[in-house]
C-alpha cells in the first residue's frame, strides 16, 4: 500500500500548507467508487464463544442457582462437593439436616441429589443458595423458581412419618438482611420425582438476595434441579440467556459464531472430548461435568441453546468437534503430548459427528432431527459449517484421524464446509504442516489462531495478500493483540486490532471469518486475559476491543473497492480499507491511525457525480494509547459520531490514536 518515494515528493510538494507541518507527510487516499470492486466475505465479523471465565454457567446462560443439581465435585475444585453452594436453613424452632442420595436420580446422566430430612418443622427446614457470588433481584421483574422433587423418608422417618400427607413447601426470594422479598407456596406428594415451578416477583430491588427453599413438615425430601431464571430472558426464551450479556454480543452483529471452543473441545483426554449429546434434550438429563477450565459446566447451554441463539442473533453456526485427539496440553500434566482415539472407537466417535449434522439440519423423521424437534425446533437449523479440531499439533495421529472424519463428511455431507486447523501460532512448524495438510486433502477452510503484541498486526498488514487464493478460505479463529504490561485492553491493542481487520477487509477474497478471543469474562472468576467483554453479576463491561469488533461488525460490506493509500511515510502506523455494502449501497471506509499524533488525509473520490454526498463519520479514539475502559468508569474511548456533506475531494483529521469510519450515501 505504500507509493513509491518519487510518488511521495510529489505528493509532499502539492499538498504541503504550512510549515509548521513540513515535518508531517501529506497522505492521500484515492478510492474509486464507481469500480466493480472485488467480492469479499460478508460474513467476516463473527464472535467465539468459549466457556472459559464463567462465559456459560455463571455468565451468558441465565441461571441464577449456582450447583442447581448437586453435582459439584471435588475434581473440579479441591475444596467443591455436591452441598458446594447451599446451606441448610433452620428457621425458628426448626431442626434437620441435609443428606446426598444417588440410587434414584432424576436421570443417570444426573446421578446425585440432595435428602432434606425434615426433625422438627419450626418455621420451616431448608436450604438456600447465593447464586454465582450473589442473586441480584429487581422489584417488580418476576423470576422463575422451579425444582424437581419427591417425598423422602430417612432413617426413623419412614416409620414416625404420615405419610400420607404431602410435604408443603415455601419458595423464598430473601434480601440480604432476611426480609422475604417474594414468596410461593407449593405441595409436594408421592414417591415419584415431579417438577415443581412457581413464579416469584420481588417486591423490593435487592443486589445481593438469596433464594430459599423450606419444608414446612416432619419428613423428607429427594431434591434436585433447583433453578431460578429471569423471566426476561434475551428473546424471552425458556432455559435461555442472560439479557445483557446476550444483547452486547448480539450488537456487533455477528455473521457467525463458533462454539463451543477452544480447548474445550478437547476435554481433558481422549474420552473426555466436549460431546454434544450430552448437552441436548431436557436439562435434568444432561450430563454435567468438569470444564477444562478447572470449573463445573452444567450443559445448561447447550447445542440447541447455542444454535438458538445463533437463529436469534442472525450468525451463522459454526460447532467445533476434536479431530479425534485430546490437546498436547490435555490432562493433568501440560505438554506431556497428544494422544489419539483408539482407531477402533473412531468409527463411533465419527457417527457422533454425522449425528450432529442430522441433529441439525436432518428432518424431524429421522432419529436426531427429531430430538431437535422434540426441544421446540422442527425446522433444520441450516448448519452449513463445521470445525474439526483446534490448534492441534500437526502429527501422524493427528493426521489419521482427521482424515478419517473428513473422508466420512465428504462423502456422507457434501454440503457441509469442514474447517481444519494449523495449530496454535501464526507460523512455525505446526502451521506450515497444519496448512501442508489442509491443501493436501482439500480441506476447504483452515483456522488460524494468533495472540500476538500489538506492533505483530501493523508488521503483518499485507499477511494475506501472499495467500494462494486458489486454496482454502482463511478462518481466523482465534485473535487478539496482548499489550503490556499485564495484558490490559488498551486503546493500542484495539486499534491493532482495528488495522488487523482491515487486513482482513482487504483480502476479504481469502480470509472468511474472523473472531476475536476469548469473548467473555467474569470478574473474580477470569482465567484469561485480556477479553473482549467483562461482567459481573449485575452489569457488563464492554472493552475499547469490544468497540472495535462492533464497528467493524456493523460497517460490514462485501465489495472490496480499490483504494490508494499515497504518502504514509515508513513505519507510520495508517491503514485503510473501503467496501461496500451492496445492501445499503454505502461506501465505507476505514482508516486506523495508531500514531500519537493527528494525520491529516485527503480524500479523493472517483467516480462519484458533482455535489456532495452525505457523510457519516464514526471515530474512535481516547486520551492517549494506554487508556483503557475501566469497569464502572466513563469509557475512555467510546465512538463518537458525526455527519456532514462532502464533495469529491475533502480532508480528514484522522487524531492521533484512533479509528475512523466513514460511511458514504
Ligand atoms: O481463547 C482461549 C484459548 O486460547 C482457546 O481455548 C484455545 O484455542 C487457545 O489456546
Amino acid at each position: 500500500m505504500k507509493t513509491s518515494p518519487i510518488v511521495f515528493l510529489l505528493a509532499s510538494a502539492l499538498l504541503l500548507p504550512a510549515a509548521d507541518s513540513a515535518a508531517e507527510p501529506p497522505v492521500r487516499l484515492q478510492i474509486d467508487l464507481a469500480a466493480p470492486g472485488k467480492a469479499i466475505s460478508r460474513d467476516l465479523v463473527g464472535v467465539f464463544f468459549e466457556d472459559l471465565n464463567y462465559a456459560a454457567d455463571g455468565g451468558l446462560y441465565a441461571e441464577l442457582i449456582q450447583n442447581r443439581s448437586f453435582e459439584y465435585s471435588a475434581t473440579e475444585q479441591g475444596e467443591w462437593g455436591p452441598f458446594f453452594g447451599w446451606e441448610l436453613v433452620k428457621a425458628a424452632g426448626g431442626g434437620g439436616q441435609l443428606g446426598l442420595g444417588d440410587s434414584r436420580p432424576v436421570h443417570p446422566n444426573n446421578p446425585h441429589y440432595l435428602l432434606l430430612t425434615v426433625l422438627e418443622p419450626g418455621s420451616g427446614v431448608g436450604i438456600a443458595n447465593k447464586g454465582f457470588d450473589l442473586i441480584p433481584v429487581e422489584a417488580g421483574r418476576s423470576c422463575e423458581a422451579s425444582f424437581w422433587a419427591y417425598q423422602a423418608y430417612m432413617g426413623r422417618m419412614w416409620k414416625d412419618t404420615d405419610q400420607s400427607k404431602s410435604m408443603p413447601v415455601t419458595l423464598q426470594l430473601q434480601a440480604k438482611d432476611g426480609s422475604v422479598l417474594a414468596e410461593a407456596r407449593l405441595e409436594v406428594a408421592g414417591r415419584t420425582w415431579a417438577k415443581h415451578s412457581a413464579t416469584l416477583v420481588p417486591r423490593r430491588s435487592d443486589p445481593e438476595a438469596r433464594f430459599v427453599l423450606l419444608a414446612h413438615a416432619q419428613g423428607g425430601l429427594a431434591l434436585d434441579m433447583v433453578s431460578l431464571f429471569p423471566r426476561d430472558t434475551f428473546k424471552g426464551r425458556a432455559n435461555g440467556l442472560r439479557r445483557d450479556l446476550a444483547q452486547a454480543i448480539a450488537d456487533i452483529r455477528p455473521r457467525f459464531m463458533r462454539f463451543p471452543g477452544g480447548c474445550l473441545v478437547h476435554g481433558s483426554g481422549v474420552h473426555r472430548f466436549y460431546n454434544w449429546k450430552d448437552s441436548v434434550g431436557p436439562v435434568e438429563q444432561r450430563r454435567a461435568q468438569r470444564n477444562l477450565w478447572g470449573y463445573h459446566q452444567t450443559f445448561g447451554l447447550g447445542y440447541f441453546e447455542f444454535f438458538q441463539f445463533c437463529e436469534d442473533i442472525g450468525a451463522k453456526p459454526l460447532p467445533v468437534v476434536s479431530a479425534g485427539v485430546c490437546c498436547q496440553h490435555a490432562g493433568h500434566s501440560p505438554g506431556r503430548g497428544q494422544e489419539g482415539l483408539p482407531l477402533d472407537e473412531m468409527p463411533a466417535y465419527i457417527q457422533d459427528i454425522l449425528d450432529l449434522i442430522e441433529w441439525a439440519n436432518g428432518p424431524v423423521d429421522s432419529k436426531w432431527g427429531a430430538v431437535r424437534a422434540a426441544a421446540g425446533h422442527p425446522e433444520p437449523f441450516g448448519l452449513k459449517y463445521l470445525g474439526v479440531g483446534n490448534e492441534d499439533a500437526i502429527t501422524p495421529t493427528f493426521k489419521e484421524r482427521f482424515r478419517m472424519i473428513f473422508d466420512a463428511l465428504k462423502a456422507r455431507h457434501p454440503e457441509i464446509v469442514v474447517v481444519g486447523t494449523s495449530g496454535p501460532f501464526h507460523s512455525g512448524e505446526d502451521y506450515d504442516n497444519g496448512w501442508a495438510f489442509v491443501r493436501e486433502l482439500g480441506v476447504p477452510m483452515d483456522d488460524e489462531h494468533y495472540y500476538v503484541p500489538p506492533q505483530w498486526f501493523w508488521d503483518n498488514l499485507s499477511r494475506y495478500e501472499r495467500y494462494d487464493r486458489a486454496s482454502a478460505k482463511v478462518y481466523v479463529g482465534e485473535y487478539a493483540a496482548h499489550d503490556q504490561p499485564k495484558d490490559r485492553n488498551t486503546l493500542r491493542s484495539a486499534l491493532a486490532e482495528a488495522a488487523g481487520l482491515t487486513s482482513f477487509e482487504r483480502n476479504g477474497d481469502v480470509v472468511q471469518f474472523a473472531s476475536y478471543a476469548p469473548l467473555l469474562a467474569r470478574r473474580g472468576h477470569t482465567q484469561w486475559h485480556p477479553d473482549l467483554i467483562y461482567f459481573d453479576t449485575t452489569a457488563v463491561y464492554p472493552t475499547i476491543n469490544y468497540q472495535v469488533q462492533r464497528l467493524f461488525g456493523n460497517n460490514a460490506g462485501d465489495t472490496l473497492l480499490p483504494a490508494l493509500l499515497e504518502g504514509v511515510p515508513a513505519g507510520v502506523r495508517l491503514t485503510c480499507s473501503v467496501v461496500r455494502d451492496s445492501a445499503s449501497g454505502d461506501a465505507i471506509v476505514k482508516v486506523v491511525n495508531g500514531e500519537d499524533r493527528a494525520l491529516t488525509v485527503t480524500i479523493a473520490l472517483a467516480g462519484v457525480s458533482a455535489g456532495k454526498r452525505r457523510l457519516v463519520a464514526t471515530i474512535l479514539t481516547g486520551a492517549s494509547a494506554d487508556v483503557a475502559n475501566e469497569d464502572g468508569q466513563p469509557p475512555a474511548a467510546l465512538p463518537v459520531t458525526d455527519e456532514s456533506r462532502v464533495g469529491a475531494s475533502f480532508e480528514r483529521v484522522l487524531p492521533a490514536n484512533s479509528l475512523t469510519i466513514l460511511r458514504l450515501r
